[in-house]
């Protein structure tokens, strides 16, 4: 069976297995490119890749609902935790586990990670999953590093990777970064959610179809793509 997996809008991503739902970077309800809130989803484990709103977003309140694991980083696991997470996992960068859905390994991502309330809340990290044969890489928030180049080399069958410029890689990193991790599909997330990250995401999609051997896929929120 295939891995879904299904753009929520920003940079929130649902990916369905056979047998788990995992969502990473729940922030819906006050999301403006969100289609639906926190109280239309579900999951059995939720990633958070770094502190900032956008992304921590509905993650407690889902987790309490569904019972969930939250995994993040050490830094934000403990905040999770703290602030009435029924269950947390912390990673750090560059450590893979085994999870009941998979493998996930947090990787580098060059941005910020300070948490809604002003706590700390470590470095930023990208998401490397393994989940039923299929590999899936979501850069989340970052600038364009030469390292993609190696996470690239694990055979990527989806990427998904930032276009909205301004808080992360813009159209023209973006196209670079594609070039680096040579993914099977890639599709561009965070960006329209404001007027500040708004982006043409077909012309960006053509430019991936000319310059690179990737098949761009647009998604509008709430659409899937198989892997
Ligand atoms: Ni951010
Ligand atoms: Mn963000």
């Amino acid at each position: 069976m295939a891995v879904r997996v299904t753009w929520l809008g920003h940079a929130a991503v649902q990916i369905d297995t056979s047998a788990h739902s995992i969502l990473i970077d729940p922030f819906l309800t006050d999301n403006p490119a969100a289609k639906v809130s926190a109280d239309d989803v579900s999951a059995d484990f939720i990633i958070i890749s770094h502190g900032h709103g956008d992304h921590v977003g509905d993650a407690l309140k889902i987790a309490q609902r569904c019972n969930a694991t939250i995994i993040s980083n050490y830094e934000i696991a403990e905040w999770c935790g703290k602030n009435g997470a029924p269950n947390v996992h912390p990673q750090h960068i560059g450590g893979a586990f085994h999870h009941p859905f998979g493998t996930l390994k947090l990787t580098i991502a060059h941005h910020g990670s300070m948490l809604p309330d002003g706590s700390y809340g470590g470095n930023p990290c990208g998401v490397l999953l393994s989940v039923e044969g299929k590999k899936i890489y979501d850069a989340c928030d970052t600038g364009l590093f030469y390292d993609m180049k190696l996470i690239g080399e694990a055979g990527i069958d989806l990427a998904l990777l930032p276009i909205g410029d301004n808080f992360t890689m813009g159209p023209e990193d973006a196209l670079r970064a594609v070039q680096l991790v040579k993914p099977r599909r890639v599709v561009p997330i965070h960006y329209n959610t404001w007027p500040l990250i708004a982006q043409d995401p077909h012309a960006w999609a053509e430019q991936v179809r000319a310059q690179t051997e990737s098949e761009p896929v647009v998604l509008e929120p709430g659409q899937s793509i198989d892997v």
